[in-house]
């Protein structure tokens, strides 16, 4: 029994010495590995964001192609991009070619068109706006801005006044 005893003594001690308390050098080096992948990511995201796009590549564009003509049937709307930021064309039920910037005039989420019901939404905050860009209900301040539509070949062209 004390040989037990001693045994499983013995068999303890060793557990404890075969587990390593971290020290602070330890502490330190995950610290420092830490920080330093912290510190790559910070400077690399947007080093990165920036070869993909340099804000200066469309950040003013006057003129776009929003979409080939087929691309918006009656009654639908599609989102393109305009320099950096959305826009929509839409064609209403009636054939009349339209578009917007997407950028909701309240907090800024992308606006969508509505089919069937003819309207732009803001799903953010339930914001409604009319064919003309006008607000119809909920928190937006202004209305959309609009563009300039024009239809050359097969492509929808708009341009920002
Ligand atoms: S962001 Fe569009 S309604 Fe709030």
């Amino acid at each position: 029994m004390a040989e037990m005893q001693h045994k499983s003594g013995s068999t303890d001690r060793g557990k404890k010495q075969s587990i390593k308390q971290p020290t602070k050098r330890d502490f330190l080096t995950t610290s420092l590995v830490g920080f330093s992948t912290a510190l790559a990511g910070f400077i690399l995201y947007p080093l990165a964001r920036f070869l993909k796009q340099p804000p200066s590549a469309g950040g003013n564009i006057k003129r776009t192609i929003a979409a080939k003509i087929d691309e918006v049937p009656v009654d639908s709307g599609k989102i393109f991009r305009f320099g950096n930021e959305p826009g929509i064309v839409l064609r209403t039920p009636s054939g009349e070619l339209k578009a917007f910037t997407a950028v909701c005039t309240h907090l800024s989420c992308t606006v969508q068109y509505v089919p069937e019901e003819a309207y732009i939404l803001c799903a953010c905050h339930n914001g409604k706006y009319d064919l003309n860009g006008q607000v119809i209900s909920g928190p937006p301040p202004r209305p959309l801005e609009e563009f300039k539509v024009d239809v050359q070949a097969d492509d929808i062209v708009v341009t920002r006044a």
